[in-house]
């Protein structure tokens, strides 16, 4: 039975969540603007909700499939998938293999070399401190999640890691880094937000081009065509 859609609940920069007849049932709408810099640079690029929304999908479905517990439920339409309600945890969970952006910056690390154990990252939710690091004690402290909540965090993010860095390579893909978001549902964590190349930094593993936003960050152009690349290799119609 198709869902009915009522008031939008919130927009985000890129996506909007809509309330549903269903209680426990959000319609997350993937649109085409684009942000970088923390909403400082939006651009609206043809397709790129309708590439994301199926690219996002495809990986919550992978991890699904291998035992993550995610809030997608099914692709509605074009531009539109069903998600499960949750009460978000405002801190962001980014995991790197390569060193590249805020991490070169902060470190003068050489963007490229490889990074062994991966680093793991938390970040505030916050645009207007600019997503400031932060760690297990901020979050202890200010309440943001619980000691367990920081345990499961760490370890399903680390454990998409290994699913998706083995999925990219085998479509010829290096998964640079990439950043999740988690939510309370029904009493435990599970993911939540989006993967897809807005979120990510996905190079090419023989010639190292860069297919994910940072085409959009640094004005190289081919933002839209290097998802639909990207998502082609994945074997995901669009
Ligand atoms: P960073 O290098 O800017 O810290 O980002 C690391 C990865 O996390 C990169 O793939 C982009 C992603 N990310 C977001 O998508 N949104 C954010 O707000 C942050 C801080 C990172
Ligand atoms: N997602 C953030 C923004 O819009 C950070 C970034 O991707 O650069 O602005």
């Amino acid at each position: 039975m198709p869902i009915s859609v009522l008031d939008e609940l919130y927009a985000g920069k890129a996506k909007t969540l809509y309330r549903t007849d269903d209680s426990d049932l959000l319609l997350m709408r993937f649109r085409n603007d684009t942000s970088a810099f923390d909403g400082e640079k939006i651009e609206q690029l043809e397709r790129k909700g309708m590439v994301n929304n199926k690219f996002n999908a495809h990986i919550m479905q992978v991890l699904q499939a291998a035992g993550v517990e995610t809030h997608f439920v099914s692709l509605e339409s074009d531009y539109d998938s069903v998600v499960r309600s949750m009460e978000m945890i405002p801190v962001e969970c980014v995991v790197r293999n390569f060193a590249a952006g805020s991490l070169c910056r902060r470190l003068g690390t050489e963007e490229g070399i490889a990074i062994s154990p991966p680093i793991f990252e938390f970040f505030l939710k916050n645009d207007a401190l600019h997503d400031p690091m932060i760690n297990d004690s901020h979050i202890i402290s200010f309440g943001w999640a619980s000691s367990e909540e920081i345990a499961t965090m760490k370890a399903t993010t680390l454990k998409c890691n290994e699913i998706l860095t083995a999925l990219f390579q085998d479509a010829g893909l290096l998964l640079v880094d990439y950043k999740l978001e988690f939510g309370r549902y029904q009493g435990r964590l599970i993911l939540g937000d989006e993967f897809s190349p807005d979120g990510c930094r996905l190079w090419d593993a023989v010639t190292r081009e860069k297919l994910d936003k940072d085409r959009f960050r640094q004005g190289l152009g081919g933002v839209v065509e290097a998802y639909e690349e990207v998502a082609k290799r994945l074997g995901i119609s669009l």
